[in-house]
């Protein structure tokens, strides 16, 4: 880490300058994870969109290489926006993608490799009868984009669908082929919401309800459930269904934007994310973008802007109602420097140092037992928003059973901190746990996006002891709640908390005492991100 960059990561994605934002066509190809990304090849904000390429063997470790589509053709002259790669019949990827075209309209277009025997499928052909889907029919031109990944029914036909907004309304419109050339729109869409408006980055995909492995994308049948994922308010919502092929009917068990039901991937920052099937390991694998908090004059000067978030598997949790996620396991090989104890009481109004790993770069697991849940506070029936909640009950705001949790990126007087609490409500006999990350004292620095972030658990910490896991590193913290039943992404630029100025604590500002059950903490590693060109220096 280079003292003038204090907030470039160590082991998140970034390429070496410039803006990212979508990740895009993620795919395991011939022992290869490639990821491609909407990128500005001249600077650090939106612009110039070409697809970036780099290349894996563990989804840790990165090599970037050239450019896989850019600007060539009438149909993406003016950008090559996002979309998504299908592995065809006989191992063939093909990659579907938003074209801005000479008129300025967004269009969908058709790539594939030039050479199928490069694992690294270093060069893409565009297809010759590009666009291949085009805004008519009511289409508004501007809102018309991202294709997802197609699946196949048992009827080998492929169906893939696109972003888009009509009347208002934000839709997935379906497209059906047999051949991949040929598409032809089908009337009714997937399924659209008059209470959201463009639905950006859709994603469509099984999964399971009875294993914990992922499925492939065109697989269905009765042990399986479709997640709708589509992007829109700055944030990846989700819902569930049932999904048939037969008549592409999606039967959906809630809407966006219903009452209460607010299914969301990640509470904080994480948007236009896109999932894969990675066949070498049998799970679904999510990557999410996630934007800076910061001016566009501080990326101009940072000469960089957007993070991948660390990959994630995702499944249907136990009850069947919502998805969980949880880092890739590889990402462990990182961990070095352990620092673990447990059960140690974590009195009320108490701090405590987590010492001896860098915690500008760490890995934090930690559990809490609650010893007396009939302390906790009676929730008013009018907080139903939990970023609200936690935006009026901050870290620094006492309470009873909570708020407890981490302090990251804390400076050893805590002028600096973010911190990652619970806090634990009684509604009749029900227990609500309230997961927040305030970024309120994150910084001295105060021309920042410091939005405090919260989210409920649905959890009963009568049963299970309350969990939490914490990606820090340098400017981004992504915590995972409940077993990762709740994700909470931040960015933060401290001015003070950086480098070995940076601590770790664990705290208690409740009135109740609390139990932490167990804790794991690790230094990382620097995974080793590289470019074709100019190598960045090992560690
Ligand atoms: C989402 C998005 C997509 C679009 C791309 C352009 O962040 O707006 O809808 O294809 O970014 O870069």
């Amino acid at each position: 880490q280079e003292t003038d960059q204090p907030y470039r990561t160590g082991y998140h994605f970034q390429p070496p300058k410039n803006w990212m934002n979508d990740p895009n066509g993620p795919m395991y190809y011939k022992g290869v994870y490639h990821l491609f990304y909407q990128y500005n090849p001249y600077g650090a904000v939106w612009g110039n969109i070409v697809w970036a390429h780099s290349v894996s063997y563990d989804l840790v470790n990165w090599v970037h290489i050239d450019h896989a589509i850019y600007p060539t053709q009438p149909s993406d002259i003016n950008g090559c926006w996002s979309g998504s790669t299908t592995i065809l019949p006989g191992e063939k990827p093909a990659i579907l993608y938003t074209g801005i075209d000479t008129k300025n309209h967004q269009v969908q277009n058709l790539a594939v490799p030039k050479n199928l025997s490069d694992p690294l499928l270093r060069e893409w052909i565009k297809s010759p009868y590009n666009p291949l889907m085009t805004p008519i029919g009511g289409i508004d031109p501007d809102l018309y984009r991202d294709p997802t990944t197609a699946w196949q029914g048992p009827d080998k036909i492929w169906r893939v669908i696109v972003g888009s907004q009509i009347d208002g309304h934000g839709r997935a419109i379906l497209y059906r082929s047999k051949d991949f050339v040929n598409w032809t729109r089908i009337d009714s869409p997937l399924h659209s919401s008059g209470k959201t408006e463009m639905w950006e980055c859709p994603d469509f995909f099984p999964v399971s309800t009875r294993s914990s492995n992922g499925v492939d994308t065109s697989s269905q049948d009765k042990y399986t459930k479709h997640v709708l994922k589509a992007s829109f308010n700055h944030h990846d919502y989700y819902i569930l269904g049932g999904y048939k092929p037969v008549n592409d009917s999606f039967s959906v068990e809630t809407n966006f934007m219903d009452s209460g039901m607010d299914l969301r991937y990640d509470y904080g920052k994480f948007y236009a994310s896109k999932t894969f099937f990675d066949r070498a390991m049998n799970r679904r694998i999510l990557w999410g973008w996630i934007n800076e908090s910061d001016s566009e004059s501080d990326d101009i000067k940072k000469g960089w802007s957007g993070l991948q978030s660390i990959p994630r598997t995702i499944l249907l949790s136990k009850t069947g109602k919502q998805l969980v996620q949880w880092p890739i396991k590889e990402i462990e090989k990182l961990r070095f420097k352990n620092l673990s104890f447990h059960d140690k009481k974590l009195k009320s109004g108490s701090v405590l140092e987590v010492p001896g790993i860098t915690a500008s770069q760490a890995d934090v697991e930690v559990s809490f037992e609650l010893p007396n849940l009939e302390d906790a506070e009676i929730l008013d029936p009018s907080w139903t928003d939990p970023q609200l909640l936690c935006s009026q009950k901050k870290a620094s705001v006492r309470g009873k059973l909570g708020p407890f949790g981490l302090l990251a990126f804390a400076t050893k007087n805590l002028t600096e901190q973010t911190a990652i609490y619970f806090r634990i409500f009684r509604s009749n006999h029900n227990y609500i746990v309230l997961m927040c990350s305030d970024q309120s004292r994150s910084s001295v620095r105060e021309e920042l996006d410091k939005t405090t972030y919260g989210a409920f658990i649905d959890m009963d910490p009568r049963h299970e002891n309350i969990s939490l896991r914490s990606l820090i590193d340098h400017s981004i913290v992504e915590s995972f709640g409940g077993e990762g039943r709740a994700c909470i992404t931040a960015r933060v630029y401290p001015k003070l908390a950086i480098h070995e100025q940076a601590y770790l604590f664990a705290f208690n500002n409740g009135t109740s005492n609390v139990k932490i059950s167990r804790l794991n903490a690790w230094s990382m590693k620097n995974a080793q991100i590289v470019s074709t060109k100019n190598r960045r220096k090992p560690q």
